[in-house]
């Protein structure tokens, strides 16, 4: 599974570019950093090679192509982020015609997500946090749409997003989700497990004891 970073801050960026496949940004995030949003997006091509998500403000599907157009002028590894409505869905297949790869973002059920695989969409962001949040069940949607892809091979990669603990991780990998975007400190968690630390503590205290 490849593993995203879902953040638009620079030094979050700078200190996970060594292990990230690519990133996802949205217009919240971006905010957060008061800084223009083309410098941000551009810096962040430069520091990690791989897919780096921007998402378009317009609703109508013109102006959802154009800003996309121009968003993906930056650098060739950007991909439009599109929200999952039926104008959206016209401008990723207009978009995928073209040669420029979208996210479909907002994506709550199963039928969103073969709608936007059907249109051409690269990646389809599941939002399993969102969706935990009031009740449901975000990580069942994964499973759902997995075996929609598999029962018509559908070449859209599966981005499991708002994701909120290591668990939503694992169980992405368990599901065989493509790809988990994933917010900084739960990519630090990841790499925790307080019997680790116990085990290391035990080691250097024992190593103490070895005649040197
Ligand atoms: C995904 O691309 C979104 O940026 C993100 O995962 C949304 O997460 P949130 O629900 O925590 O805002």
């Amino acid at each position: 599974m490849k593993l995203f970073i879902d953040t638009a801050n620079i030094s979050e960026i700078r200190d996970m570019a060594w292990l990230v496949d690519g990133v996802t940004t949205n217009p919240s995030l971006v905010a957060k950093e008061s800084r223009p949003f083309r410098d941000i997006i551009a810096e962040i091509c430069e520091l990690v090679d791989g897919p780096v998500s921007a998402e378009v403000i317009g609703l109508k599907t013109d102006e959802m192509v154009a800003e996309g157009k121009e968003l993906a002028s930056i650098h060739d590894n950007i991909v439009i982020k599109i929200p999952m409505t039926e104008s959206g869905m016209k401008a990723v297949q207009i978009l995928t015609n073209e040669g420029i790869r979208t996210n479909v973002t907002l994506v709550f059920s199963a039928n969103q997500a073969m709608m936007a695989a059907k249109c051409g969409a690269t990646f389809v962001s599941p939002f399993v946090g969102r969706l935990d949040d009031i009740g449901a069940d975000g990580m069942g949607l994964i499973a759902e749409i997995r075996e929609c892809y598999e029962n018509y091979v559908f070449p859209t990669e599966i981005l499991v997003a708002s994701v909120r603990h290591p668990r939503h991780l694992l169980d992405s990998a368990l599901m065989g989700a493509d790809i988990a975007t994933v917010p900084y400190d739960v990519l630090k968690k990841a790499f925790n497990h307080p019997l680790t630390d116990l085990g290391i503590q035990r080691f250097l205290k024992d190593w103490e004891g070895v005649p040197r």
